[in-house]
């Protein structure tokens, strides 16, 4: 073959090409023409650069020099063609990655109330059950509500600096006796007994939820900040009879049918008679709470008459009620804020 009939092949192919590329109006049209010019195996390029090999010699390098423009030519014109198609040349691969929508799909992951959380609204809804209404109090106290009118003198080791977070207030801490007004992180939910009593006639059956606050170190059964329920009953004739009952209601509904409860004699100085409260678990008997008969002193500070009106009072601990149902060992897990941990419950 002449050199003058292989370039004139590449100009006929280039022309053709050039004219066809710039005309082409959608993407399937275009890869049949990238297929007919430029195809791996019988594009028209290709027979022409067969050709090359019947060329004389010296004819070669201005013939491949020839070639190789002709064939970016039509590559250009190719690319140029599928931009202006807004597509690739490869009509599969349409504007980016290709979507597998056998693929399984992300699943959200849902939140949910923290264990203590999910306790505390068990017990209200039990304590609900037996007629108590939920109440609330402050967690900032003032002495009065978590001392002095719940029968704890000025002298009791339950005031002691070392056993509670005593707030700075004007100058003066809770603890200075000439500070009536100080202040304090709450040590007890008794505070609310006071709070309710003030604010509302008898009869009244309430209970409180919150978090109380002692300087303890941490391990495994002490936390600086749990939480407690309070209960309180007061109306005319209230027994400790019927403290037992309600304690025992409350402990069947929420940890099993087969719980016993037993009463141990003990003192606090906001109940008289004042009780420990156990429950019967593993073959032994668990503390989870303290109880009583609220004292006279107590009902005299909030104005009840005591020759009238009687009451029975208890506080416990949530965590231990929550540890106990969700078999956790360690109270510091509740409160480490790790999802991996708390998602289990
Ligand atoms: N406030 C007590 C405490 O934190 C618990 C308690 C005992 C509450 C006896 C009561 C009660 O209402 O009657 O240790």
């Amino acid at each position: 073959m002449s050199l003058l009939a292989f370039l004139t092949a590449l100009d006929t192919l280039a022309a053709e090409a050039s004219q066809s590329l710039s005309a082409v109006s959608d993407v399937e049209k275009l890869e049949e023409l990238r297929v007919r010019f430029i195809g791996a195996k019988n594009g028209q390029l290709k027979s022409i650069q067969k050709m090359m090999g019947s060329l004389q010699a010296d004819e070669r390098p201005s013939a491949g020099k020839r070639f190789n423009e002709v064939r970016d030519a039509v590559q250009s014109a190719i690319d140029a063609a599928a931009e202006r198609l807004g597509s690739e040349s490869q009509p599969s691969r349409v504007n980016g990655p290709m979507v597998d929508p056998t693929l399984p799909g992300l699943r959200p992951r849902l939140g949910h109330l923290h264990p203590i959380t999910q306790t505390i609204e068990h017990l209200k809804e039990i304590m609900g059950r037996l007629g108590f209404t939920t109440t609330e109090g402050p967690e900032i106290e003032d002495t009065w509500h978590n001392f002095v009118a719940l029968n704890i003198p000025e002298d009791h080791p339950a005031r002691d600096p070392l056993d509670n977070f005593y707030l700075t207030t004007a100058g003066k801490t809770a603890i200075d006796p000439a500070a009536p007004g100080g202040m304090l992180l709450r040590s007890q939910t008794s505070t609310v007994q006071i709070r309710v009593m003030e604010q509302s006639k008898p009869p009244l059956r309430i209970i409180s939820l919150g978090r109380v606050y002692r300087p303890d170190a941490a391990d495994a059964t002490h936390f600086p900040m749990f939480h407690q329920m309070e209960g309180l009953w007061v109306d005319r004739h209230v027994t400790m009879a019927q403290l037992k009952s309600v304690l025992r209601m409350f402990a069947t509904s929420y940890l099993g049918s087969d719980v016993h409860i037993r009463f141990r004699p003990s003192f606090f100085p906001f109940t008289e008679p004042s009780v420990e409260v156990d429950y019967f678990w593993n073959d032994n008997w668990v503390e989870f709470g303290g109880a009583g008969m609220v004292d006279p002193n107590v009902l005299s500070a909030v104005g009840y008459d005591p020759e009238e009106y009687s009451g029975f009072a208890f506080g416990l601990g949530v965590e231990r009620l929550c540890m106990r149902r969700f078999a956790i060992t360690d109270i510091r897990d509740l409160f480490r804020s790790d999802v991996r941990f708390l998602r289990q419950f």
